[in-house]
């Protein structure tokens, strides 16, 4: 393909912790090389990407630096046997948007074991609806459920449910069955997370107890957890003997102080999740179920669309802040 221009966020340091975010043109042999060229159609804003284009070295070492750990776009060039021109897919995860070139550009190039065949069901506006929050949402139930977490067995608990991966975790477990405790932060959203499903909400402050006791009253079957430190050592405590309680995120604190009672009285598992590194053949059967069984009907009401890469400026502000609600997509082509 010949070296056309196109539009990307470039995010770049300009003094020492001073980064600056513009909407700038770039070529396409500035790309890595890679199996699959993909003219990206829409990307989504994560955590992650809040904290990349803001210039946390922990996410992005280098700068100047394109953000976007996801995208969905229709496939340009391959040199992959697996893709064909004009297919339509999706790459989540692996470094894509970390220290690669990510999904707020009008092209990405990246290795073929990162693309994901769009699935059937599924179009490439609802796949970053979903995006990395909502596969790390379905990701962190089907754990669950494969724990032996069932409907039957009580209250599941959903942290951080405001945000990107807890407002679908709950619209998951809602979808299945499951009635939902979901816990309500910074902002007052508690009809919001009503409407969701949500049977009941409570407050931080009852999520994230303080009497330093080894464990408590027990109240939920499991819970999925996306803001650990103290809310998840609650959590962990509050849980009722046999439960499970998942871990993928540290929107609170990147620590989790817990004794070791919870674990060896009411026998409670702790369940790791982990979207980027995930094996292909999980993660085809979790987008599968995202595509199907779990697919959700109210996908608009978890949505912000934005119109242009222009557009994310104001949101990366409100995700940083802990305001954002729901999953924000941008419409890439300018
Ligand atoms: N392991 C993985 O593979 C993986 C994948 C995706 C995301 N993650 C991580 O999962 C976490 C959530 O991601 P997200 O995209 O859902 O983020 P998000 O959209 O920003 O939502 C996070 C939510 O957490 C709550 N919150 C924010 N700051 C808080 C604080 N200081 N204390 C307590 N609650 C706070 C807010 O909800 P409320 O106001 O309702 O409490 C907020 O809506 C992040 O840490 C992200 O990095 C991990």
């Amino acid at each position: 393909m010949d070296n056309i221009s196109f539009k990307a966020m470039v995010v770049t340091e300009v003094s020492d912790k001073q980064f600056v975010r513009e909407i700038k043109q770039k070529h396409i042999d500035d790309l890595p090389a890679g199996d699959v060229l993909i003219n990206v159609q829409y990307s989504s804003l994560n955590y992650k990407d809040a904290l990349s284009a803001s210039g946390n070295k922990g996410v992005t070492k280098k700068y100047p630096h394109t953000p976007g750990i996801d995208a969905a776009g229709v496939v340009e060039e391959s040199s992959s046997p697996k893709f064909k021109s004009g297919e339509q897919v999706l790459v989540t995860g692996y470094d894509l948007g970390m220290n690669t070139p990510g999904g707020y550009a009008e092209y990405i190039r990246v290795p073929e074991n990162w693309v994901v065949k769009l699935p059937e069901n599924l179009t490439l506006r609802e796949s970053m609806i979903y995006g990395t929050a909502g596969f790390t949402a379905a990701l962190s139930c089907f754990k669950l459920i494969n724990s032996g977490i069932t409907p039957d067995k009580g209250p599941v608990l959903v942290t951080g449910a405001t945000g990107g991966v807890g407002s679908i975790a709950l619209s998951i477990l809602v979808k299945s069955g499951y009635e939902v405790v979901a816990v309500n932060g910074i902002v007052d959203e508690a009809e919001y997370l009503l409407e969701l499903g949500a049977k009941e909400v409570i407050s931080i402050e009852e999520a994230d107890d303080q009497s330093g006791r080894p464990l408590l009253k027990p109240r939920w079957a499991g819970a999925i957890d996306t803001v650990a430190g103290n809310v998840l050592s609650t959590a962990i405590k509050t849980t009722q003997y046999g439960g499970a309680v998942t871990c993928c995120g540290n929107v609170g604190a990147a620590e989790l102080h817990s004794s070791i009672f919870p674990f060896i009285i009411n026998g409670i598992t702790l369940l790791g999740v982990d979207s980027v590194n995930c094996p292909v053949d999980m993660r085809m059967k979790v987008w599968n179920k995202v595509a199907s069984d779990w697919k959700l009907d109210r996908l608009e009401k978890i949505t912000t669309e934005l119109p242009s890469l222009e557009a994310l400026e104001e949101r990366i502000g409100l995700i940083l802040e802990g305001k954002s609600r729901g999953r924000a997509i941008v419409k890439v082509p300018g």
